[in-house]
């Protein structure tokens, strides 16, 4: 499997849009996604890109919109992470429905984390819903602590949130660089974003 972890741009957002519709309740915006990807000086928005002819062998339509690109080339999942001040925050994670299981959502998951390391922030937040287990698998998975609940949190179902935290002790930032360099030798997956700075901030990149 022919696997890159990169930034996201401005022409990956109706493929995110996509997935993200297929994958929560309370899906954000086309404008939000942009926002994040064009304006935002704080946001690290990821993409997990997958080229294999399998993808486009299975139903090449489902993944819209093609802008034109003939290949099997497709994002299978992504992720946001927002760094104010010492905070790391997990904002969105998501792999497409028929690529899950496959240890992509922990790929995406590991490198946000990896990246947070390298944006030195002191720890990694994020909220999950209460009855997403398995979400909350991954993150257990990762050392990740419960340290509180919101309450009435998704304003869909007022489903309560876990808070879920990361502290970026020395310890934990070994044992999570340990752990993604054993990810990209699992998967072999080439790495744009770990310790790359995000395209918005190197002019004529952008899209
Ligand atoms: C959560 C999500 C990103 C996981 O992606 P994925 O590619 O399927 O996950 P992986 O294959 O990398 O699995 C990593 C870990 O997640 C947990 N996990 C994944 N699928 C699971 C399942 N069906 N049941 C229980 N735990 C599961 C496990 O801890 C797993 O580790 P293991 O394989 O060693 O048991 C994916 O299910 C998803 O997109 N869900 C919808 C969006 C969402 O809920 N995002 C989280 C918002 S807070």
């Amino acid at each position: 499997m022919n696997l890159t972890l990169r930034y996201m741009t401005l022409q990956d957002v109706p493929q995110v849009v996509y997935i993200d519709r297929l994958a929560f309740d309370l899906p954000w915006s086309e404008h939000s996604y942009a926002y994040e990807v064009s304006e935002s000086t704080y946001s690290y928005m990821v993409v997990l890109e997958a080229e294999t002819p399998a993808l486009a062998a299975r139903g090449w339509r489902r993944w819209l919109p093609l802008n034109g690109r003939s290949t099997g080339r497709r994002i299978v999942g992504y992720g946001g992470l927002w760094h104010i001040m010492s905070e790391a925050h997990i904002s969105t994670i998501a792999v497409h429905p028929d690529y899950r299981g496959r240890g992509w959502g922990e790929i995406l998951l590991a490198a946000m984390v990896q990246r947070a390391v390298v944006l030195a922030a002191g720890f990694v937040a994020l909220e999950v819903r209460v009855s997403n287990t398995k979400a909350q698998n991954l993150y257990h998975k990762y050392d990740f602590e419960t340290v509180g609940t919101k309450s009435h949190y998704y304003r869909n179902n007022n489903e309560d949130a876990y808070d879920m935290r990361l502290p970026l002790t020395a310890a934990n930032q070994q044992r999570t660089g340990e752990r993604f360099r054993a990810l990209q030798a699992r998967h072999i997956f080439a790495d744009l974003y770990t310790a790359h700075e995000p395209p918005r901030a190197q002019p004529g990149r952008m899209a």
